[in-house]
């Protein structure tokens, strides 16, 4: 006779699925919560494992089932898909189909000529790589992180639909690709019988490029939105109004926010953006969410988080009422001349 397994202390709360609105993925039958949670900060081998578990469980319990990590998350690179890897396998091994994960490949992995770009072999390679961190026998979406323009287009996206047909992803779909090659590549992908599903663009009050012509190239070819930095890194947040650098905002200690992008103009606006917010009865990070969940083709917005009541915020933004054709305009009207952010 065997040992009984020991159950895992902790378990999912029974009430998650009512906290959290899911939606289709543009004309995908996938559906995604209205929040999902970024682990490219918080969840590396620098970080403190307990509070990044302890982050994981939160989500969960909130009703998010997206979780969104890349090859090289961490740092070091892979260790936020191994970090998952250990929780999945401890704590959500009965649970591991409630979620939607996703990896990507397209930035700096590795040295060499094949750790980086869009070859087929540098695809497939990192994704076998990732499955093994993460100790899956799948992805459930496997995103191209960025264009590769010194890799034919077909190869790339020859990549990704093996990656589907093989059994390694069950969804695939583009990341920063600008508008005219994310048709391109739509149509391409629909022709090898792997739609693209999904397409992640930085996008948020502060940065509007997808505005000039992504957005309708996603409607127009069925495909969701999931925007990511919905808050600019932090910035879209009563985080840094104070004009001061709080010790633990990511623009003290990482390099990917830099101090010196907190200018007396941007704060400025971010204060105007904090009054509208307050007369809408949100916070700042309220308003932000909710501004990009009306915006067209947006069926989720991809957040971090390096403290639990950040994740509770966002959710309760999703769950708040949608901000009136006058609050749309009024925010306009305040970031018309906005540059793109950080
Ligand atoms: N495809 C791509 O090329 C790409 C690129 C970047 C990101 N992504 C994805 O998008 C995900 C999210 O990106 P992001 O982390 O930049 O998203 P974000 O939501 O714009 O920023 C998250 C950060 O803002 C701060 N924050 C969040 N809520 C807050 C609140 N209520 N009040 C005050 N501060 C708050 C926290 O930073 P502190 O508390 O540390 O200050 C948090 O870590 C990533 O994890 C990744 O999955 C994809």
């Amino acid at each position: 006779m065997h040992a009984p397994t020991p159950a895992p202390a902790w378990q999912p709360a029974d009430a998650r699925y009512a906290q959290q609105a899911y939606q289709r993925c543009g004309r995908a039958g996938l559906k995604l919560p209205a929040v999902s949670l970024g682990l490219w900060h918080n969840f590396g081998g620098i970080d403190d494992e307990a509070h990044s578990r302890r982050l994981l469980r939160h989500a969960v319990d909130r009703g998010i089932t997206h979780l969104d990590l890349a090859n090289n998350y961490g740092p070091p690179p892979g260790s936020a898909e191994a970090l998952l890897g250990r929780w999945l396998r401890d704590e959500m091994a009965a649970h591991r189909d409630e979620l939607l994960i996703s990896t990507k490949a397209g930035y700096v992995m590795g040295p060499g000529p094949y750790g980086d770009g869009g070859s087929r072999k540098y695809l497939l390679d990192s994704l076998d790589a990732s499955l093994k961190r993460l100790g899956l026998g799948h992805v459930d979406i496997f995103y191209h992180h960025r264009p590769d323009p010194q890799t034919p287009l077909d190869e790339t996206l020859g990549a990704l639909d093996f990656a589907v047909r093989s059994g390694r992803a069950r969804y695939v779909g583009l990341s920063n690709y600008p508008a005219a090659l994310a048709r391109e590549a739509a149509a391409q992908l629909r022709a090898l019988g792997t739609p693209c599903v999904i397409h992640q663009p930085r996008y948020n009050l502060l940065e509007r490029t997808p505005e000039q012509g992504l957005l309708q190239a996603l409607v127009d070819e069925g495909i969701g939105c999931i925007p990511f930095s919905p808050l600019a890194q932090g910035l879209l947040s009563a985080r840094y109004l104070g004009g001061d650098i709080p010790a633990d905002s990511r623009a003290a200690r990482a390099h990917f926010l830099k101090p010196a992008a907190i200018t007396p103009a941007l704060l400025a606006k971010l204060r105007a953006l904090d009054t509208v917010a307050g007369q809408h009865g949100l916070p700042l990070a309220g308003l932000a969410l909710r501004w990009l969940l009306q915006r067209p083709a947006v069926c989720s917005v991809l957040i971090g988080a390096s403290q639990t009541h950040q994740i509770d915020a966002a959710v309760a933004a999703a769950a708040a009422a949608p901000l009136s054709d006058g609050a749309l305009q009024h925010i306009d009207a305040l970031l018309a001349d906005t540059p793109a952010s950080p």
